[in-house]
């Protein structure tokens, strides 16, 4: 695995994979990575023939009060992980050679990132499109893989490629989950052995509402409200948002008659935590 900290290094090295012929995968990552990252890189090894992994734990897309300093990382380990796979490209940046003085300029995508994490991270998604639209131009994939854990993400990063003519294609990824159902995540490093039972609740209440769901609700104040109930029963995950929305466009509906989105953030003691799942009208 080739590691390259300069943009303009790894520009170089795109241009002559394409000159070859070879087809390049990205898998954009902040690093610390586990079983979900992976299943995007096993999938990008198979639809490509040069793999690029991006490590960038990127300040633009934190807030001020946010754990920018506090993100947990583990070069070292991240290597040998990405070896196994194996990674051809690691594009690892410094922040200065990302953002150099005197940056002004940002992509933003308007409306999928209204509500859910938008209305709680200002400016979070508006970091993660300028990231995503450089690392594009700077690695220059064929395709991108997006995990479906960031649901909000990876339908801004859609409508953004959309919006802009980046030819790129995205590919999707389900969530990986532990064998109790938590979703994995980065930030699930920072719970506690009791916050970690805790943090179950989140994929509980999606299993509630999916159930409901099956039965045949298909109000979705009604199967957030199912969702709530059940994040409820413990005093420690506080609420942040449940929502049900329009799977593409993301947005509000009255009624469900086609795939839509259950997605929550809670807090479980200060961690963050979010999680979805997809309703699709054949699942019932
Ligand atoms: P990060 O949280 O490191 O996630 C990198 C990629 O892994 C994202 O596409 C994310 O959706 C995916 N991922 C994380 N957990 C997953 C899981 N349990 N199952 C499947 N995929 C999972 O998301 C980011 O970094 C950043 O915002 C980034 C896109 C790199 C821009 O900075």
């Amino acid at each position: 695995m080739k590691i390259i900290e300069s943009p303009a290094e790894m520009q170089r090295l795109a241009d002559a994979a394409r000159l070859r012929g070879d087809k390049i995968a990205l898998v954009p990552t902040m690093g610390y990575l586990h079983e979900g990252h992976l299943s995007l890189m096993r999938e990008g090894r198979r639809r490509a023939s040069v793999l690029a992994v991006s490590l960038f734990v990127n300040p633009t897309q934190f807030g001020p009060n946010e754990d920018l300093a506090a993100y947990p990382r583990d070069m070292q380990r991240d290597c040998r992980l990405m070896e196994s796979i194996p990674v051809d490209l690691l594009f690892a940046p410094q922040a200065q050679a990302m953002y150099p003085p005197g940056a002004q300029t940002w992509v933003e995508v308007t409306e999928v990132t209204q509500g859910m994490c938008g209305a709680s991270r200002p400016g979070h998604f508006r970091g993660v499109t300028t990231v995503v639209a450089k690392l594009f131009n700077i690695v220059k994939p064929h395709i991108a893989l997006f995990g479906a854990k960031d649901y909000q993400q990876l339908c801004a990063v859609r409508q953004m490629v959309r919006d802009l003519n980046f030819d790129v294609e995205i590919v999707p990824m389900p969530t990986v989950r532990e064998h109790d159902g938590l979703a994995m995540s980065s930030r699930n490093a920072y719970l506690s052995p009791a916050e970690r039972e805790k943090a179950l609740s989140l994929s509980r209440a999606l299993e509630a509402a999916r159930a409901c769901y099956v039965q045949g609700e298909r109000n979705p104040y009604a199967l957030a409200q199912r969702a709530r109930e059940e994040l409820g029963r413990d005093n420690a995950v506080s609420v942040e948002y449940v929502e049900v929305r329009e799977a593409t466009t993301l947005k509000e509906i009255e009624r469900i008659d086609g795939p839509a989105v259950i997605a929550v953030a809670a807090r479980v003691g200060r961690t963050r935590l979010i999680d979805n799942i997809v309703l699709e009208p054949s699942s019932n």
